[in-house]
């Protein structure tokens, strides 16, 4: 628990859509509209925050965040990153929860900055009996003001856990506690203040390789999921459309059905790159005994959930298509 990095900090918080920007009928927690609201909207409802920091609000998209893009993702680190380099003190983003722990783990991968930048959504709309978004802009704003927020990664405030983007997942479908973490938050937000327990050891921000500066695309990455008759359809359809790498969510310990080995060998042939991700949500995902995968060329995604693995198998597709050092990606970060 800490004072704020200076008595009158200046935060930036920007607004891309989602549920804490959305609207309903009086009461209602499931069915409403996201995306409404505007960011000054949510700002002015939280007076609050002018206790804690020089507020400026940003717009710069208003979407449902199911519809987040690779494009909407670049445009947003762009984003994060010029206020980053300005004279803020910290960024906190305004987001969708149904893909905010993507948008996290790609700030994560690809801004150049120590300062806090936290990733905040709500799971009850603004017009909700019991809406979360304004605790949860507190509590974020909150920990973008700390100076023992500074140099963690970019991280994900919610439901008064602080998680690190890389590890932070939803969970659940409604509940307001619907994000975690493997390996538990980093630290939590109470009464207004923040209590940090421990840090994020895999590279981030400052350490990474990779830097929104020179990233104007993503590679094409696919997700397909795998089950119980399972059908190569997908993977020979996404070797039809050209994509650059197919992350297979996984059984178990990330295990190829024997029905899709033909396909993937394919598609190892034509130069796509294959990611051995689980569907499980926890553990890590090990190289075959029998060496399975360092002689068909396939990457495994250690502890990395298919969404996110995704992502930094597309990142990593803009430095090098070796398959030795793609692997080595997924252990560092
Ligand atoms: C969204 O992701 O935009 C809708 C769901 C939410 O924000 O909770």
């Amino acid at each position: 628990m800490t004072n704020s990095a200076k008595p009158r900090p200046t935060i930036v918080i920007i607004g891309t859509g989602g549920t804490i920007a959305g609207r309903g009928a009086a009461g209602n927690t499931s069915s409403y509209d996201a995306a409404v609201l505007g960011i000054q909207d949510i700002v002015a409802a939280v007076p609050q925050l002018a206790q804690l920091a020089d507020i400026r609000g940003e717009q710069i998209m208003n979407l449902p965040s199911k519809n987040m893009t690779d494009r909407t993702m670049i445009d947003t680190a762009r984003s994060v990153a010029r206020i980053a380099a300005s004279d803020a003190d910290g960024v906190v983003v305004t987001h969708g929860t149904d893909t905010i722990e993507e948008t996290a783990y790609f700030l994560n991968l690809t801004i150049k900055s120590a300062k806090p930048i936290v990733l905040v959504g709500a799971m009850r709309p603004s017009t909700s009996l019991s809406a979360d978004g304004p605790i949860n802009l507190y509590d974020a704003v909150r920990v973008a003001c700390s100076k023992d927020a500074a140099g963690k990664g970019v991280l994900l405030v919610m439901n008064g856990e602080i998680h690190s983007a890389r590890d932070v997942t939803k969970r659940n479908t409604f509940q307001v506690g619907a994000f975690g973490s493997p390996y538990g938050p980093l630290g939590l937000a109470v009464e207004g203040h923040e209590i940090f327990y421990r840090a994020p050891t895999r590279a981030h921000t400052l350490a990474s390789d990779f830097d929104i500066a020179y990233i104007d695309s993503l590679p094409n990455v696919q997700v397909i999921y795998g089950h119980s008759n399972v059908s190569d359809v997908a993977v020979r359809a996404f070797i039809e459309c050209a994509v650059e790498g197919i992350v297979y969510a996984g059984t178990g310990n990330a295990n190829l059905p024997d029905a899709l080995i033909p396909a993937l060998h394919a598609a190892r042939a034509a130069g796509i790159h294959v990611v051995r991700a689980s569907r499980t949500g926890s553990g890590s995902a090990v190289r075959n005994p029998d060496a399975a995968d360092l002689k068909n060329g396939w990457i495994v995604a250690d502890d990395q959930n298919p969404q996110k693995a995704r992502l930094l198998l597309a990142l990593a597709l803009t430095r090098t298509r070796k398959v030795s050092e793609l692997q080595s990606y997924f252990q560092k970060y």
